[in-house]
């Protein structure tokens, strides 16, 4: 073997061992990629959360203050998931696109219209309307994913 060919042997050796044990770690990462939930399933599942709570516990007003946070992370969230986009409007193009994206941004507008109502109503103790404005939301919920997902 010659110095030349010696050193192009090592070389590749060096390359072997640098690659085969990151080969596993790099494959992990990208399942975890395309594991993760987009930042849009992320807040509504936020949302999902907040409300399971709500149904519990608008019935209690010994609970208000708790519904109160509840209802607060709930309007982060959707005003979060307002300004995102979705894959029935990226798979759009043109004006149409431009119409689903204001067809899905009005309609969250009337779901935080409806949140920021139902702390008006906590925040004057009246949790029968709070209830009432509970089952508005579950309304959004149904139209928005109905219009707007594959699943509606
Ligand atoms: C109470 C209100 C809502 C709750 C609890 C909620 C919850 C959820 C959940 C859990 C998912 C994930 C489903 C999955 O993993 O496949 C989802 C997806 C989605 N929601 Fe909502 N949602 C609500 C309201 C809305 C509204 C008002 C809109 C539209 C204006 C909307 C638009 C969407 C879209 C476009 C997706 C699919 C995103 C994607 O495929 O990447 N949601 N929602």
């Amino acid at each position: 073997m010659t110095l030349r060919s010696a050193t192009l042997f090592a070389l590749a050796l060096t390359a072997l061992f640098i690659t085969l044990p990151t080969t596993p770690v790099e494959a992990a990462r990208q399942l975890e990629t395309v594991d993760d939930d987009s930042p849009l399933l992320q807040e509504m599942d936020v949302i999902e959360g907040q409300l399971k709570l709500l149904r519990r516990n608008l019935k209690k007003p010994e609970e208000n203050a708790n519904s109160l946070k509840a209802i607060q992370e709930m309007q982060r969230a959707a005003v979060a998931c307002k300004a995102m986009s979705f894959p029935m409007a990226e798979a759009a193009e043109g004006e149409a696109k431009a119409e689903i994206l204001k067809g899905y941004k009005l309609e969250m507008i009337g779901m935080i219209e409806t949140i920021l109502s139902m702390e008006r109503a906590l925040l004057n103790d009246d949790n029968d309307k709070a209830r009432e404005l509970y089952k508005t939301i579950k309304g959004f919920e149904d139209s928005g994913h109905e219009k707007f997902t594959d699943e509606g």
